[in-house]
């Protein structure tokens, strides 16, 4: 089985060809990164709780068009569900899964050693409410979870891909809408945030031209702004302060699903 193909990030560009296994450009360049030896522990002995294992397609981060995720049967219980999709090291997720027990939580990353230090931070904060899932957002989201299964879907910081010609590899783009509608449940909710401007403007354009989202926000509470206030379950990242440092402004979205 064909490997997703691994960028070297230091050529400078990406090749044409990166997404050969797809019909669609992904929106992430694996890392070929070495995982320490506490990373590598973390997967022997914490996978086997917390990832789910997923039967793959056509590269090592596709699902398998058959593969489906029962939320019940993997967390034991019937709650409400937030998946978060790029969780990158897990800072948001796990620190919602420990505060929120009465909720279970979905982490999705194609970056193992996030995903590897999100199960080590997830154990340490004895949240067994949490899965992690190592594949690509969009399959994840269209295959995997039951359709409606979603109660809230977070988006925080996906990669700007700011070069005009990579615009295409955006993770929010026309067509996510569907996507993320698909898994969301009637009246559930997208939360996104971003530091690009750019891509801010795009999420907002892409997401108000849907008829399966509405606004969840009015500016109320930032009169004469038009974004969402800062979601309060968001805690700060890397991400957030590095874009914070270079002054750009933090935009948060949120849109609720229309019923079917
Ligand atoms: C800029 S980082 C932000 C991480 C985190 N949300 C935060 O705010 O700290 C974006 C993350 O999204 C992940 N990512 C990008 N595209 C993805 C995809 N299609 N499926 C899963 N993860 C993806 C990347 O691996 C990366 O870790």
């Amino acid at each position: 089985m064909p490997e997703d193909l691994t960028v070297d990030a230091s050529a400078g560009d990406l090749p044409e060809d990166e997404s050969t296994f797809r019909k669609q450009p992904v929106s992430f360049v694996r890392r070929s990164g070495r995982m320490s030896e506490a990373q590598d522990r973390a997967w022997s002995e914490l996978a086997p709780f917390y990832a789910v294992d997923v039967p793959r397609d056509v590269a090592s981060t596709s699902v398998h068009p058959d593969a489906r995720l029962v939320p019940a049967e993997v967390y034991g219980r019937e709650a409400p569900l937030t998946v978060e999709i790029g969780s990158g090291q897990g800072h948001a997720i796990v620190s919602a899964a420990a505060s929120h027990p009465d909720r279970d939580y979905l982490a999705v990353e194609v970056f193992r050693a996030g995903l590897a230090r999100t199960m080590l931070d997830a154990d340490r904060a004895g949240a067994r409410n949490l899965r992690l899932v190592e594949a690509n957002a969009p399959e994840v989201l269209e295959t995997l979870l039951p359709e409606a299964s979603a109660d809230e879907v977070w988006v925080f910081f996906p990669d700007p891909w700011h070069k005009a010609r990579h615009n295409k590899r955006r993770l929010v783009k026309e067509g996510f809408g569907a996507t993320a509608a698909r898994a969301l449940r009637d009246g559930g909710v997208l939360r996104l945030a971003t530091d690009w401007e750019d891509y801010a403007l795009q999420m907002r354009e892409v997401l108000d031209a849907d008829p399966l989202f509405e606004r969840a926000f009015d500016g109320s509470a930032d009169p004469g702004s038009d974004w969402a206030p800062r979601f309060e379950g968001r805690v700060m990242t890397a991400f957030e302060r590095k874009g914070l440092n270079k002054g750009r402004d933090i935009r948060d979205l949120a849109y609720r699903r229309v019923a079917r």
